[in-house]
């Protein structure tokens, strides 16, 4: 029977055992409806304030600057369709290589305001000391929309300089932190950040829940009308069993944050370091010194480039990623990829880690994928 490696992190992560327990204790014991006021209603409630309490704490907010969300895309959507109709904003300055909740979304927003392209390196991260010109360029209400780490290359960007610029020059900031929230410490205070965004399944919690914060406790206004919570931002009862999953993925995440980043960022150097040396012309594309720890995006040889090599190597136990999972099935090539000019030639295959693989895994894993190369290999004319 074939054995199955996880080397797919940064789609989803496994739920951890304490998020299950949490949940599960959530769902059958607290039933009312936070915003009933008996008894019931005010046990829910309590649990509802005590899991953003726990939320805010972990990333350095206040309780009132947390709103839940049912997801990274959701909460993506809100900053900036409500910047534009409720803030005033007439210029989103962004990059090529955004997440397609963003990506797409700005695509939209371009028929009634105007968004620019921000420079970026050859590995996508945006050249900072070109932003302030390009903000000072036009008077126009600005918002500044840059992902902390890229979902399918792990490129990090300097959020913190990006601050500094944008708040100088009277723009506000959102970034995309989905996938850096429970794996970099993020501190929104110091980081003085105007709307971070995050999701769950990316840390160990469940599906289907994220959250928004955002520095001005209700800056946004209604995205979703009716009842009133979230402070007016999200009406709807809110899904307290996966607030609480939530709550306790990030504690968890972060509590040991320093030990897990060690201990992933080993395994993705041994993987790298494994493949260089077994697959030759392999290409590492992800900066290994200045990325996200999670993420090894790899370029394989030409002579193993097809369309199937995600389903062979699926065939051989290692689950892996061809560019980033939220567009794949509408087998569309990756905008990411496109923009660093990456050769179309290479099939890119995006490996992700989680605090739960082992080196075992890895070294399985890497065998799987030599083997793949020799059978690929044996089958070419000579
Ligand atoms: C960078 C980034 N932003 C946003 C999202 C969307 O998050 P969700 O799956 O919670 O909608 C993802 C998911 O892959 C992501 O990687």
């Amino acid at each position: 029977m074939t054995k199955h490696v996880y080397l797919d992190s940064a789609a989803t992560t496994l739920v951890s055992k304490e998020v299950v327990e949490a949940m599960t204790q959530s769902l059958s014991e607290v039933y009312g409806n936070p915003s009933s006021t008996h008894h019931f209603g005010r046990i829910a409630k309590g649990q509802l304030e005590d899991s953003r309490r726990n939320v805010a704490a972990a990333i350095g907010a206040k309780p009132n600057q947390i709103c839940f969300t049912s997801c990274g895309t959701e909460s993506n959507n809100m900053v900036l369709r409500k910047s534009v109709e409720q803030l005033g904003v007439e210029r989103i300055l962004t990059t090529a290589i955004e997440h397609p909740s963003v990506y797409q979304t700005l695509k939209e927003l371009s028929q009634k305001i105007e968004v620019v392209y921000l420079p970026i390196c050859p590995k996508g991260s945006v050249l900072v000391d070109q932003l302030e010109q390009i903000l000072k360029s036009s008077p126009k209400k600005a918002l500044v929309s840059v992902m902390h780490a890229n979902n399918e290359i792990g490129t990090l960007n300097d959020i913190e300089a990006i601050c500094n610029i944008a708040h100088k020059n009277g723009a506000i900031v959102h970034s995309d932190m989905v996938q850096t929230v429970g794996h970099l410490v993020i501190d929104v205070a110091t980081l003085g950040i105007d709307f971070i965004v995050a999701s769950a399944h990316k840390f160990h919690g469940p599906k289907g829940i994220g959250f928004l914060y955002s520095k001005q406790s209700n800056a946004v206004g209604a995205y979703i009308s009716g009842g009133s919570q979230e402070r007016g931002m999200r009406s709807g009862t809110e899904g307290l069993a996966s607030i609480v999953g939530l709550s306790v993925a990030i504690q968890n995440a972060t509590r040991h944050i320093h030990e897990d980043l060690k201990y992933v960022d080993e395994l993705r150097h041994f993987m790298a370091k494994k493949l260089t040396e077994k697959i030759p012309n392999i290409e590492i594309i992800t900066p290994l010194d200045k990325s996200l720890y999670t993420v090894l995006s790899v370029g394989f040889p030409t002579t193993m480039s097809n369309d199937m090599l995600p389903f062979q190597l699926d065939m051989k136990g290692v689950a892996c990623s061809s560019g980033s999972a939220c567009s794949s099935g509408a087998n569309k090539g990756s905008h990411v990829l496109e923009a660093i000019n990456y050769p179309k030639d290479r099939k890119v295959i995006r490996f992700s880690f989680s605090k739960y693989n082992t080196k075992e895994e890895i070294e399985y894993a890497v065998n799987q994928i030599e083997s793949l190369y020799i059978e690929m290999h044996q089958k070419m004319p000579q």
